[in-house]
């Protein structure tokens, strides 16, 4: 449906080159819910505004329900109100001096369908619906909450029943309350509909929540694609696994193969058992990243297996217990459940589950 090939957007600024995008590629299926997930200033804007065509790039293809909307090598540069897309920017942009109406038709006016009255109050009441804002048709925009001002914009950008639904943070401007309830409800319309999404946001929380697919984009480019389970399981990179959720870095070196296609790494504090995509070579140096969910702790030292460790900090947080706990002179975080009583000062055992610990390449954001 969207496929994206070796995207270059360079911005020249009197600093000199901005390189937005540096060789950007992906792909999304037809009726694909894919998110572009980055810190600020990483480019997915950029990448946004180059599909919709509100942006020239440098370099590439793009292409749109198999039709080539733009190629650098080719010269094709399909505009804007010829490519069958709604946005949704991240300042979501309604305009308050019109009605929520006037605000959904605007696309349908100025566009280039040619639809009679009838059609387009059919196409808007039926877009106004699909966000729950019937009845409010004729209010001016400026009286809807930001909760209904965000499905406003949802509803414009889906009055044009677009074949590609582009979404810049579209919950950004929400509390964290209706952001969760708005997150929900947009994945739902978005599964109703079927319709082809790209979403962008630098919520990490947000982009497992909603994905088929989570591309992850650093420094203009994309360092690695996967189901949401797929990129917090297996961050190929230190920066995915730092940026998507919290973890605990531990340096070690590869000492060989074990038992059960694992790896034993051998750490300053001790050996641990981990799982090495691309199987890393023995004398490899690499970090092993270890969530802190994925760390069991075990009251008292008497006896068995594990590392022994200090209790620094526990944080009861009513779901779980956030702990601080050292390792003769190593942090770690560990998350564990809210049973489990603990004190600062408190002498504790500590095991990892082998296939939850990651090693990956300590330099280098990318790649595996
Ligand atoms: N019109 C422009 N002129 C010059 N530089 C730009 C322009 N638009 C974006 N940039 C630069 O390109 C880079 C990528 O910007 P972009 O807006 O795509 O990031 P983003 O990932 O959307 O960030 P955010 O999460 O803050 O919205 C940044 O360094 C930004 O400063
Ligand atoms: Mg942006």
């Amino acid at each position: 449906m969207v496929k994206v090939q070796d995207l270059v957007k360079v911005f020249r600024t009197e600093r000199g080159p901005v390189v937005a995008c540096d060789n950007v590629g992906f792909e999304v299926e037809e009726g694909r819910f894919f998110t572009l997930l980055g810190p600020s200033g990483c480019g997915k804007t950029t990448t946004l505004r180059c599909i919709a065509g509100l942006e020239r790039p440098d370099q590439g293809e793009i292409g749109l329900a198999g039709s080539v909307v733009y190629s650098g090598r080719g010269r094709v540069f399909v505009p804007p109100n010829q490519r069958d897309i709604g946005m949704v920017f991240q300042s979501y942009a309604i305009w308050p001096h019109m009605t929520v109406f006037d605000n959904a038709a605007f696309p349908l006016r100025v566009g280039r369908a040619r639809l009679s009255q009838a059609q387009m109050r059919r196409r808007v009441s039926q877009a106004l619906a699909t966000v729950r804002l019937e009845g409010l048709e004729d209010r001016p925009a400026t009286n809807l909450s930001g909760g209904q001002q965000q499905r406003l914009a949802l509803a414009r950008a889906l009055a044009r029943e677009p074949k590609l639904l582009l979404l810049d943070e579209p919950l950004s401007n929400l509390d964290a309350k209706l952001r969760e309830q708005m997150r929900l409800e947009l994945r739902e319309l978005q599964r109703r509909l079927r319709i082809t999404t790209i979403y962008v946001t630098h919520d990490q929380v947000e982009a497992l929540a909603m994905s088929n697919v989570v591309a992850v984009m650093h420094n203009g480019r994309i360092i690695q694609i996967g189901p949401p389970r797929e990129i917090y399981e297996r961050p190929a990179s230190r920066f995915v696994a730092d940026f998507i959720g919290s973890t605990n870095f531990l340096p070690g070196k590869v000492a060989g193969p074990a038992a059960d296609g694992l790896c034993r790494v051998e750490t300053a504090y001790g050996p641990i058992l981990c799982i090495s995509p691309g199987d890393a070579p023995p004398g490899r140096e690499v970090l092993v990243s270890i969530r802190p969910e994925d760390i069991t702790v075990a009251d008292g030292i008497s006896a068995g297996e594990g590392w022994e460790a200090t209790v620094e900090q526990a944080v009861f947080l009513g779901e779980s217990v956030d702990c601080r706990l050292t390792v003769s002179g190593l942090t770690l975080r560990a998350r564990v459940h809210p049973s489990v009583r603990m004190r600062r000062g408190d002498r504790v055992r500590l095991s990892f589950r082998p296939d939850r610990c990651i090693a990956i390449r300590p330099a280098g954001d990318d790649g595996p």
